[in-house]
């Protein structure tokens, strides 16, 4: 009887309190239940080149996406097309599936509206620039290209041809990071002293995809980078990077698997990033922003993160995400519903040319740092600012 006098009235007597805008699934639901949605519902027919490790989230998504329509799949794996068409009962009569010589059906198709690359880097600037050139917008995976200035030429290219090029970098799409991010922007934190990147890979890649990736810097470093830049929307002015391979086979292609970089910003602000090639636990993402007025972190996701054992030895939860497929599952569904709807002329891209560009000389920079030992200190004239 103590607490009667707290009893609220009837719930269906009172106005309820909306859904919280975090739970992005319950809003995407309430979308399909009332079969409205902010955008429009015009589609766009997408051609796909490479479906392996990143391809098959594409591809995926792709076909469950009511905005696209599913024109090409292209690999250069005969056997896999065969297999794909099987596995995903593909109708040949809407969907071609084909190798990448005959690539000039797509880039002709007038139906084709974009194209998604996730073939191996190395392949990235060759596709680019066909599909622009013939007038389709890109969304390629992470890098552009192996270097520098074949990025720069692919945004020269995309400008000239009006057309938008955009950069996979799946982590500004995860609910959590970008509710972080939008959080530390509001000032929550206040002014950021350090933000801290936690980044191990799992499982091992392949030594096969390791000699085509571009070196660890380039292939994974990038996207600990970015989220730095995302969160702090500033360049750093003097990075620095110690870093090791210890195992005998990364070491035998004279790259790195355990990173350890320090980005120091004129603000006063530090970026940290702790990245290693082999987690045995699982895919470790967690990210930290420590500000003035307090800190914002993003914890590890586990798949069922709700139940926890119970034995005589105490109580233990299911390993973490075991990769980046399960970790960022959401945001690759995102990263394509931001693309369509940067088509419709709605949003802008949210991985900008100068984003690419300083994440890419960053990448460069602290590379060169590892190998040097030496700190290097960057210069950025007014052109290339971010936000
Ligand atoms: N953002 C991310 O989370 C993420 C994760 C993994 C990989 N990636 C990026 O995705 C790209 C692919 O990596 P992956 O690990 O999926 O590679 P993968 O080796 O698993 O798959 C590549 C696929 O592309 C096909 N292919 C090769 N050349 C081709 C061509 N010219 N045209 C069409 N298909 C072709 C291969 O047959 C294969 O099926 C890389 O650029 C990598 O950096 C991004």
């Amino acid at each position: 009887m103590a607490t009667l006098k707290y009893k609220l009235p009837s719930p269906y007597t009172t106005v309820a309190s909306p859904p919280p805008v975090e739970d992005e699934a319950y809003t995407r639901h309430l979308q399909d239940l009332r079969l409205t949605s902010p955008s429009n519902n015009q589609t766009y027919g997408v051609a796909i080149f490479g479906i392996g490790r990143a391809g098959t989230i594409h591809l995926r998504n792709l076909l469950n996406n009511r905005r696209t329509e599913l024109l090409y799949v292209v690999d250069d794996d005969v056997n896999k097309l065969q297999k794909i068409k099987n596995y995903y009962s593909i109708n040949t009569n809407t969907t071609q599936l084909i190798t990448s010589k005959d690539g000039k059906l797509v880039y002709q198709d007038p139906r084709v509206r974009f194209v998604v690359i996730s073939s191996p880097t190395f392949t990235h600037e060759e596709l680019i620039r066909e599909a622009l050139t013939n007038r389709k917008a890109v969304f390629c995976e992470k890098p552009i290209a192996d270097n520098i200035e074949s990025t720069i030429k692919m945004f020269q290219l995309a400008k000239q041809v009006n057309q938008p090029l955009f950069s996979a970098f799946n982590r500004r799409f995860d609910p959590s990071y970008l509710s972080l991010r939008n959080r530390v922007r509001a000032g929550e934190v206040g002014k950021v002293l350090t933000v801290k990147v936690h980044s191990r890979d799992s499982p091992l890649p392949t030594l096969e995809y390791l000699k085509i990736s571009g070196g660890f810097f380039h292939d994974s470093c990038v996207h600990d980078i970015d989220q730095i830049l995302f969160a702090l929307g500033e360049l750093p002015d003097k990075v620095v990077s110690f870093s090791h391979a210890n195992i005998p086979e990364i070491k035998a292609i004279d790259d790195y698997d355990n990173i350890s970089a320090l980005l120091s910003f004129p603000s006063g602000a530090n970026g940290i990033i702790d990245l290693n090639r082999h987690c045995t636990y699982g895919y470790e993402q967690r990210l930290e922003v420590f500000g003035e007025k307090g800190m914002l972190k993003a914890e590890n996701k586990a798949a069922l993160d709700n139940v926890e054992f119970y034995t005589e030895k105490g109580v233990s939860k299911v390993p973490i995400d075991y990769s980046f497929a399960s970790r960022f599952k959401e945001a690759y569904e995102m990263e394509i519903e931001h693309f369509v709807e940067v088509l419709d002329g709605t949003t802008e891209l949210r991985v900008t040319e100068n984003t690419n560009l300083a994440v890419s000389k960053i990448a460069t920079a602290l590379e060169e740092s590892a190998r040097s030992g030496k700190i290097v200190h960057l210069t950025w004239t007014a052109k290339e600012a971010i936000n």
